[in-house]
């Protein structure tokens, strides 16, 4: 037993390093096979966690590409998205679940409103592109009667491709935010410090062997940055609209 919470996360595995490959195998499990494993937590008195539902990271697709099959989209909007209490979408996935093109910081906000009518009142838009830049929106909706707190981060590009962003970003997003349950940017600017150092620090590992670094995708340098994952120095700062 702890005493900062435990998380259930139900994800895909990879069996080398931390996120997947191009071709991937192995099944999909079913709904019957899904609890199976939990009548085994069940009996091993392993089933009381206190995050589940707290974060939906909806991993739907990227830069206009679905992964999952298209039925999916209207079981996250209808079933999954109205149970979260955070919502975690990149700006394809937030495009998806608003049928909002964002193709501003203004139509981030609103996809942002649109998102907290339908259930959660934690909303991080991870990056959404802007002339070059990623910006992450994020948005707390404190009471349902007013109007969210919003902020943005501004997050340069790094001219590289990396895997496994998403899910650290998650990741660190509900660790922070248990932390600090009402202060939804100061969860973010840690987070993103964290990020953005890992991802520096990937980079200079990958050039200094020699390797060119936008020949293919990066495997993010996780245990090289423990450090800056429990302790990040604030690099980044949120700005409040
Ligand atoms: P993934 O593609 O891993 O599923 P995602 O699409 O769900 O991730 P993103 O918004 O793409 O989520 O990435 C999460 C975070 O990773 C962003 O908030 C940003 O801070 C960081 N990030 C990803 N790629 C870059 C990059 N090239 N330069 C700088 N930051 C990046
Ligand atoms: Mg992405
Ligand atoms: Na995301
Ligand atoms: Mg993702």
């Amino acid at each position: 037993p702890s005493n900062t919470g435990r998380v259930l996360s139900i994800q895909s595995h990879t069996v080398q390093g931390y996120v997947g490959y191009p071709t991937f195998k192995g099944q999909v499990l079913n709904g019957q096979q899904l609890l199976d494993l939990v009548e085994g937590l069940e009996a091993n008195n392993l089933l009381y966690y206190t995050h589940l539902l707290t974060v939906c990271d909806p991993v739907m697709g990227d830069e206009g590409k679905l992964y999952v099959p298209e039925d999916l989209v209207s079981v996250y909007r209808e079933k999954v998205v109205p149970v979260a209490s955070m919502l975690t979408p990149n700006q394809f996935e937030a495009e998806l679940l608003t049928k909002l093109r964002i193709g501003s910081e203004t139509d981030g906000r609103k996809a942002c409103n649109i998102l907290h009518a339908a259930g959660p009142s934690k909303v991080v838009i991870t990056s959404i592109n802007i002339d070059g830049n990623l910006l992450l929106i994020g948005s707390h909706q404190k009471d349902k009667e007013q109007a969210p707190e919003q902020f943005k981060i501004v997050i340069p590009r790094i001219p590289a491709y990396f895997t496994g962003t998403g899910d650290l970003m998650t990741a660190l997003l509900l660790g922070w935010s248990n932390k600090y349950p009402d202060n939804l940017d100061k969860a973010a600017e840690l987070a993103v410090s964290s990020l953005q150092a890992l991802l520096q620090r990937t980079l200079n590992d990958y050039t200094s062997a020699g390797f060119d670094s936008k020949s293919s995708s990066l495997e993010i340098r996780l245990i090289q940055s423990q450090d800056d994952i429990r302790q990040p120095k604030l690099t980044f700062k949120a700005h409040k609209y």
